[in-house]
């Protein structure tokens, strides 16, 4: 990736993501091989199983999963937490798949019970996921994306540093997209009130440092003004709009 007149060039960023995907794939034997296509079509399969359920919540995994992938390369994270982070966050709401329809389509406010019920996805995630040991790191990871960092958040009240870099991470770019995406009921808010939004409830809902982190890399993603993501589990492009 190049920058000119602290742009990112497009053309220099697709051609060295192919290149980074080409290298991780040529460091692989051929049974570690098998193992890593075994292992994204199961998680092509969740996700189909995920879309069926609500198309919205796919496309909104995704939108989250490229956010992440996109911060976390301004954090400096290696390429293989990259792709960690990228999987828990295309996970982070599978869960949703066990929430009544009645509740997670519903247009209008839900209920006390209802949110209760809403609650319990991240936990949902975590069950669907744990049990296949590849897919543990990211179950934790899954089921810890709604803690606050002031300690008020579910499902476990984990504060600070103790709530899993990347469930801090995925928060916020959980709560980014849920703010910019247009839905039947309300248009998507500007990038610039959804930066304010996160700056104000920055030290308390998320983490400040990530925060700043996230507007820096999402002000460049603006300047980029592509129509479409791609991400290395998924491969192919979609529309950031996909929902
Ligand atoms: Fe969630």
């Amino acid at each position: 990736m190049t920058k000119k007149n602290n742009v990112y060039q497009l053309s220099d960023l697709k051609e060295s993501r192919e290149r980074r995907r080409n290298a991780s794939v040529l460091e692989l034997s051929p049974v570690e091989l098998v193992r890593k296509e075994y292992f994204e079509l199961v998680i092509k399969t969740l996700l189909s199983a995920l879309r069926c359920k609500d198309d919205y919540t796919w496309g909104h995994s995704l939108r989250v999963a490229y956010f992440c992938v996109s911060v976390g390369r301004e954090m400096g994270l290696s390429e293989k937490e990259i792709y960690e982070l990228e999987v828990s966050a295309l996970f982070h709401d599978i869960g949703k798949i066990g929430v009544p329809d009645a509740v997670l389509l519903k247009p209008s406010r839900l209920t006390d019970e209802e949110f209760l019920e809403m609650k319990l996805h991240p936990s949902k995630s975590y069950d669907i996921l744990a049990d296949y040991p590849v897919f543990h790191e990211m179950a934790v990871n899954a089921k810890h994306h709604h803690e606050r960092y002031d300690g008020r958040g579910y499902p476990d009240g984990l504060k600070g540093e103790n709530i899993p870099l990347f469930s801090r991470i995925i928060l916020i770019s959980d709560t980014f997209d849920a703010m910019t995406s247009t839905r039947p009921y309300r248009k998507g808010l500007p990038f610039e009130v959804a930066f304010a939004e996160l700056r104000e409830f920055a030290g308390t809902q998320f983490d400040p440092v990530i925060v700043e982190k996230f507007i820096s890399c999402m002000t460049k993603e603006q300047q980029k003004n592509e129509e479409t993501f791609s991400l290395q589990v998924i491969q192919g492009d979609f529309k950031k709009d996909a929902a």
